[in-house]
């Protein structure tokens, strides 16, 4: 597809589909010709889906919280929430990475964040897991119950949301809601609505991701033992192995844009109002842009990846995210003498074009 129709228009989905890495990053760079303003179901509203001047007001509002030095003050507590997790894992050490610490990790660190009370966790997993579940098939059926699933789901986690945001309001402490209730922009507070879809947006953005990515690294150690030897035997590669995984199994395949005028990408010209699909995915394997894209390796000097993406949108949450990916890879190296796959077992995608991960992985 890179080579033969690196830009392409799909009938079928009634768009733009943009594969190599230069296209991509080209697009993701000039929001003034690309917009973010996107129908998205349970992100509408959210930073996401903003385009300037209100999305850089917005994002500086909330960039403190997730500056690297806010986030290097959360090491010690993701260091205890992985140990906690890794504690409760039998004597043998056989485990589903997923169900046992992949999953709870980024929720337990979100929600301590955001000032969820630690009793009401669980009940915040399954729904912050509902709100990004996949169709079970391509059928019209499963689509329908998916879709009906996260509405309810969507519904549960803002009425929960709004609850606490009230008592905030009365009782302000140190987290993340208080912060946002108490901030202004130009002179006005944020709206309830408004703290409400930013909270919803960190746990549809920041928990399947992060959980895909501790997964993909792990499940790739198990496939590839040279490359699980050269971190347990260096250990200050893994920042280099979680941005290996990230180029290679990206957790988000691919960004959506909407065009704001007639514009040209890779010799076509797309006309205004269509719908373009960046996949970063391609990107993140153009031979143009890394030298043996298919072969994973800790050697790379640079990696530009896109999978955070790019521009005036690139994740809040990055900095966090790898945090957490090299706390949990590097406990799991030191606690376990060997990272093995369970024999037989085969590992289930989860059915999302637009998400790379698999439902459990067993170690
Ligand atoms: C934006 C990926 C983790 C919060 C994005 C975007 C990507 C992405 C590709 C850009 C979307 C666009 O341009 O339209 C990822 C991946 C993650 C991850 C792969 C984990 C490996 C997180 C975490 C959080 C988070 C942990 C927060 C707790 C956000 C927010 C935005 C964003 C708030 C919107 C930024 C904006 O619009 O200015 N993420 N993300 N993400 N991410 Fe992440």
């Amino acid at each position: 597809l890179r080579q033969k129709t690196p830009v392409r228009y799909d009938e079928a989905r009634s768009c733009w589909d943009v594969f190599r890495y230069e296209d991509v990053h080209y697009i993701l760079k000039n929001p003034k010709l690309f917009s973010s303003e996107r129908g998205s179901g349970t992100l509408q509203g959210s930073i996401l889906t903003m385009d300037p001047p209100r999305h850089t007001k917005m994002r500086n509002l909330v960039n403190k919280a997730f500056t690297p030095k806010a986030v290097k003050d959360l090491k010690n507590k993701i260091e205890e929430v992985t140990l906690y997790l890794l504690d409760q894992v039998n004597e043998k050490g056989t485990m589903d990475l997923v169900h046992n610490l992949a999953g709870p990790l980024p929720v337990i660190i979100i929600a301590e964040l955001l000032g969820v009370p630690a009793k009401d966790r669980d009940l915040f997993k399954t729904y912050s897991d509902v709100l990004v579940a996949g169709a079970k098939d391509n059928s019209n059926e499963a689509f329908q119950r998916m879709a009906q699933k996260r509405k309810e789901g969507s519904e549960f986690i803002k009425e929960y949301f709004k609850k606490i945001i009230l008592e905030r309001k009365v009782n302000p402490e140190e987290d993340l809601i208080s912060l946002l209730l108490a901030a202004k922009i130009d002179g006005e507070k944020l709206t309830e609505e408004e703290v409400l879809s930013f909270c919803v947006l960190l746990l549809v953005a920041g928990n399947e991701t992060t959980t895909n990515l501790i997964t993909n690294a792990v499940r790739y150690m198990t496939e590839d033992k040279n490359i699980q030897e050269q971190a347990r035997t260096n250990l200050p590669l893994i920042p280099k192995l979680v941005e290996e995984t990230l180029r290679f199994y990206p957790p988000i395949q691919a960004i959506g844009r909407v065009t704001k005028e007639q514009v040209k990408v890779g010799g076509k010209t797309i006309q205004k109002g269509e719908q373009v699909i960046c996949w970063v995915a391609s990107a993140n394997r153009d031979e143009q842009k890394f030298a043996e894209p298919d072969r994973f390796t800790l050697e790379r000097k640079l990696n530009p990846h896109l999978s955070f993406g790019f521009g005036i949108h690139f994740c809040l949450g990055a900095p966090l995210a790898r945090l957490e990916a090299e706390v949990a890879l590097v406990t799991l190296l030191s606690t376990f003498a060997k990272l093995e796959g369970v024999k037989g077992t085969e590992l289930e995608a989860i059915p999302s074009p637009f998400v790379f991960g698999v439902k459990r992985l067993p170690l």
